[in-house]
């Protein structure tokens, strides 16, 4: 018998993912060996494009099918948060007109893949500054997250227009103005009460943070949830990476031994 919550608004959810297309499956690992929180710096588009002869921007259209790859992928071996840093306040410096393709890109691909990620069963949630973001995007990206809002089997944020300082800095003001309002006593903020102000409070620590590229930099990316979060960098161009690049970053966390401080 179909269950009834296997289907919403006509479309059926929570579909398992595709297969990769090599018949390839996840390691065999033990539940508490996974990473539950994936951040991936997806960085080596233009190096890629390069290579081979194209314009940056082909190499970002390229790394489109990496993401959706890795999304399919996380799900088959049991992660249940990734973040993908599509844009970050930094990237404002880049040519007015690779800023133009990456807003427009990353706009396309919301709304094109918004489906796909609604019928796996993916919640997508927006992790950024509004200021200066681009309007199209921003609607883009709240439309997805109305969309998606009630998913469970994979949250994936979207840092767009995300820094980490720029993350403290904006906390660290709406701080400042609660204590003038008095809604909260400056010598009772704790970490927990800190985390209340970042821009997705519901955010997982970040578990393993994953750099391709070969670059060993964290680039301003989730500095706070990722005080703890095992480092891995792999000599792979972000278009060339699929799920077989996390499930091997995720069997070298496996190896990692965890003490969070502790002796
Ligand atoms: C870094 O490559 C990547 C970015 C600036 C982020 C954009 C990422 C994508 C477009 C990949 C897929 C994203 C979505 C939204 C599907 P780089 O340009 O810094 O590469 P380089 O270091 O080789 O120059």
């Amino acid at each position: 018998m179909v269950k009834k919550k296997s289907k919403v608004g006509g479309r059926k959810k929570n579909t398992p993912p595709t297969p990769h297309r090599t018949g390839v499956t996840p390691p065999k690992l033990d539940a508490k060996q996974i990473p539950n929180h994936v951040a991936l710096v997806m960085d080596g588009n233009g190096r890629w494009a390069k290579q081979r002869g194209l314009a940056r921007t082909a190499g970002h259209e390229a790394g489109e099918a990496s993401l959706l790859d890795m999304v399919h992928g996380a799900i088959e071996i049991g992660v249940k948060e990734l973040s993908a840093y599509a844009f970050s306040t930094e990237n404002w410096r880049r040519s007015p007109e690779e800023v133009k393709f990456l807003m427009e890109f990353n706009r396309q691909v919301l709304r094109k893949r918004r489906d796909e990620m609604n019928d796996l069963g993916v919640k997508i949630r927006w992790v950024g500054r509004e200021k200066r973001l681009w309007s199209g995007v921003l609607k883009e990206l709240k439309e997805a997250q109305e969309l998606t809002k009630n998913n469970k089997v994979l949250t994936l944020n979207m840092c767009v227009n995300y820094g980490g300082r720029a993350e403290m800095l904006d906390a660290a003001v709406a701080i400042a103005k609660d204590a003038l309002k008095k809604k909260i006593k400056p010598d009772s903020l704790s970490e927990k009460s800190l985390n209340k102000y970042l821009y997705a409070p519901q955010m997982r620590d970040v578990d393993l943070f994953l750099r391709s590229s070969g670059e060993q930099r964290t680039s301003n990316f989730l500095m706070w949830q990722s005080a703890y979060a095992e480092m891995v960098f792999l000599d792979v161009l972000w278009p060339d990476a699929d799920r077989r690049t996390l499930w091997k970053a995720i069997e070298i966390y496996a190896e990692r031994e965890r003490r969070f401080g502790k002796a």
